[in-house]
């Protein structure tokens, strides 16, 4: 007996220097390089186990190539193949090692027109710290010491379409939704999770196949603070932070990657459980849902407004 979709595995994203990409997320964001080849690099934080949970691929333009999810067990998949199929995704079956180090899968395409994929199996790495009587953290981080990667946030032209699609063939659960106003359901965007916490994706309205930011966990408040240090030391261009959320009550520092792909380290939040009642904002209250300190409209419009 599984349990359907575990986390999210990895993403997989364009960038335009590689060795560039590879030395900020490396020497700026403290993450561990675990294999090269000539078009990409693998990633993975200290607090990660599996083998990698970044992907940066050479290419000539920013984005998102794909999204991976980790599912539970094989029967899990093949429920899930059996369902994404009923709701209409076209298949396409990804044998092992097609992902390097990444078992057999299935990919497949949102509505919104993303490529994601779902898999059981990667090669184990194996944490920074020992299995047995492990200190807190492991000695030697880079810059900001990113632990492991958070959630993913993605833009739709018709947002309600792939939330309705992640939620029925996925069965992704939502935490909250921008409306209209209190009545309506529809959702105009949404937080939706698989693990525990508030997000392991969202949706926001945009251009289809756009990748708003991809974030990282950070373990506290103040971890936040080291980050907009490293940031500033090292000319890291920030968006916007240090910022509260509304939605999902989490703290913020968004920031560029040299390819110009938009991300977040991110902390807080709540626990989220499959039951919990989905949490509404109306869209004259968004301005608060998004950034909760500073609610000023221009940093919303260019935050919304840029995608990759
Ligand atoms: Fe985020």
């Amino acid at each position: 007996m599984g349990e359907g979709i575990m986390r999210l595995g990895f993403v997989q994203v364009r960038v335009t220097d590689l060795e560039g990409a590879r030395k900020h997320y490396v020497e700026i964001m403290g993450l561990q390089e675990t294999a090269r080849t000539e078009d990409a690099v693998y990633l993975k934080g200290w607090d990660e186990y599996d083998h990698h949970s970044i992907v940066l691929r050479k290419s000539d333009r920013a984005g998102l190539e794909k999204m991976a999810f980790k599912v539970h067990t094989f029967e899990d998949l093949d429920k899930l193949e059996k369902n994404l199929q009923h709701y209409g995704a076209s298949i396409k079956r990804v044998s092992k090692n097609e992902n390097f180090k990444v078992g057999e899968g299935v990919q497949f395409k949102l509505p919104s027109g993303h490529t994601m994929e779902l898999f059981v199996d990667m090669e184990y790495e194996g944490k920074a710290l020992p299995q047995v009587n492990p200190a807190p953290w492991p000695d030697g981080l880079l810059g900001v010491g990113a632990p492991r990667i958070d959630h993913l946030l993605i833009s739709a032209e018709k947002p309600h379409e792939t939330i309705d699609f992640l939620m029925k063939a996925l069965n992704f659960h939502m935490s909250e939704k921008v409306v209209e106003n209190e009545k309506s359901e529809t959702p105009i965007a949404a937080w939706l999770f698989r693990s525990y916490t508030p997000h392991d994706i969202a949706i926001i309205p945009g251009k289809d196949e756009g990748l708003h930011h991809f974030a990282f966990w950070l373990d506290e408040f103040n971890d936040l603070r080291k980050a907009g240090d490293v940031f500033s030391k090292n000319d890291v261009p920030v968006d916007v932070g240090i910022e509260r959320h509304g939605i999902t009550r989490g703290q913020t520092i968004y920031y560029f990657d040299p390819a110009g792909n938009r991300n977040e380290v991110f902390t807080g939040g709540y626990i989220a459980y499959p039951d919990m009642p989905v949490v509404k904002w109306t869209v004259d209250q968004l301005a608060r849902g998004i950034f909760y300190f500073n609610h000023r409209q221009e940093w919303i419009e260019g935050f919304t407004g840029v995608t990759t």
